[in-house]
């Protein structure tokens, strides 16, 4: 029952594509429920009549209308509703407008790469593990794979769409009302499969724009010794802080990387301390994780630099 509700829910909808897929399984559930219950109730009724024998004819006629055409109308039934529901919760199947921004994100063992596009006279921008959308409006994903099959799915705001790598497959999300949510990746990629997860915080649209506005522009140098050490230890050649380094993007952009809610993708609350453990050997938190263990670095190097990343708003 804890699945019910909360940030990772199917059954609590908090976009368009979701609520189409909850009325969907409210419709199976219930119509299961209901044939379920008839079949119990002939069941109990046979049992409990003791009848002459049927003939060869009133049995076969059972068999016909209850076996085979019964099914059968149930079955086309659901599939039709199915189909007409599928506009709904595939949009390029037509019905709806094309989204105005879309999203490109990327699954790469084991955590998300997502890129903005250039629109409206705001720039574009990479960032990682944290997707913000604007509140009652449709946003398209471009869905990518670096390495091997991932799944694209938060639960809260519609159904799944594979991540294969060489291919681009499309999806469409219209969420419906502000909140935070979480995304797991839905299809088994490695070790860290389970510890693959980005937070989703659908904004107002005003907020939204602001966000993204400074997203684009990126943090402001001259933070001090930590932005100084992870440029010293090699940290920015992996992880790109735009404003302050060079781009880099063997690893996941870490712009603004103190305003997300977690640290190594959805694997642990983003505190100083947790990031500084993360530094000192990601494969302890995270098993499979390409990121080298830095624990041969000095302690405090390790905590400036750890909190210097949770100084990054
Ligand atoms: Cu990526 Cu499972």
């Amino acid at each position: 029952m804890s699945g019910c509700a909360g940030a990772q829910s199917a059954l609590d909808p908090a976009g368009e594509e979701a609520a189409a897929v909850y009325t969907l399984f409210l419709v199976m559930v219930v119509g299961g429920a209901l044939i379920w219950l008839a079949v119990v109730g002939l069941l109990v009724h046979a049992g409990r009549r003791r009848e002459t024998p049927w003939s060869a004819e009133k049995a076969g006629r059972l068999i016909v209308w209850g076996g085979v055409a019964f099914p059968v109308v149930v079955l086309v039934a659901l599939l039709a509703y199915a189909v007409w529901l599928m506009p709904a919760i595939r949009p390029w199947l037509a019905r709806v407008a094309p989204a105005p921004e879309t999203i490109e994100v990327t699954g790469e063992q084991f955590w998300w790469r997502i890129r903005y596009p250039a629109i409206d006279g705001m720039a574009g921008f990479e960032t990682a593990n944290e997707l913000r959308l604007p509140v009652g409006a449709r946003t398209g994903f471009s869905l990518k794979a670096a390495d091997v099959i991932h799944s694209f799915w938060i639960p809260a705001l519609g159904g799944k769409m594979d991540m294969i790598p060489g291919r681009t497959n499309t999806l469409s999300l219209e969420p419906t009302r502000t909140g935070l949510f979480r995304a797991p990746c839905a299809e088994f990629c490695g070790t860290s499969h389970t510890l693959m997860a980005f937070s989703v915080v659908v904004m107002e649209p005003d907020d939204y724009a602001a966000w993204r506005r400074a997203q684009a522009g990126g943090n402001r140098p001259g933070a001090g010794e930590g932005e100084r050490l992870f440029a010293y230890h090699g940290c920015a050649g992996c992880h790109g802080v735009r404003g302050v380094t060079a781009p880099a993007s063997l690893g996941p952009d870490l712009t603004f990387f103190g305003q997300r809610q977690t640290v190594g993708a959805g694997t642990l609350a983003n505190t100083a301390e947790n990031v500084a453990r993360f530094i000192r050997d990601p494969a302890a938190v995270k098993p499979g994780a390409k990121m080298p263990a830095f624990d041969m670095l000095p302690q405090e190097d390790i905590a400036a630099i750890a909190a210097y990343l949770v100084g990054l708003k």
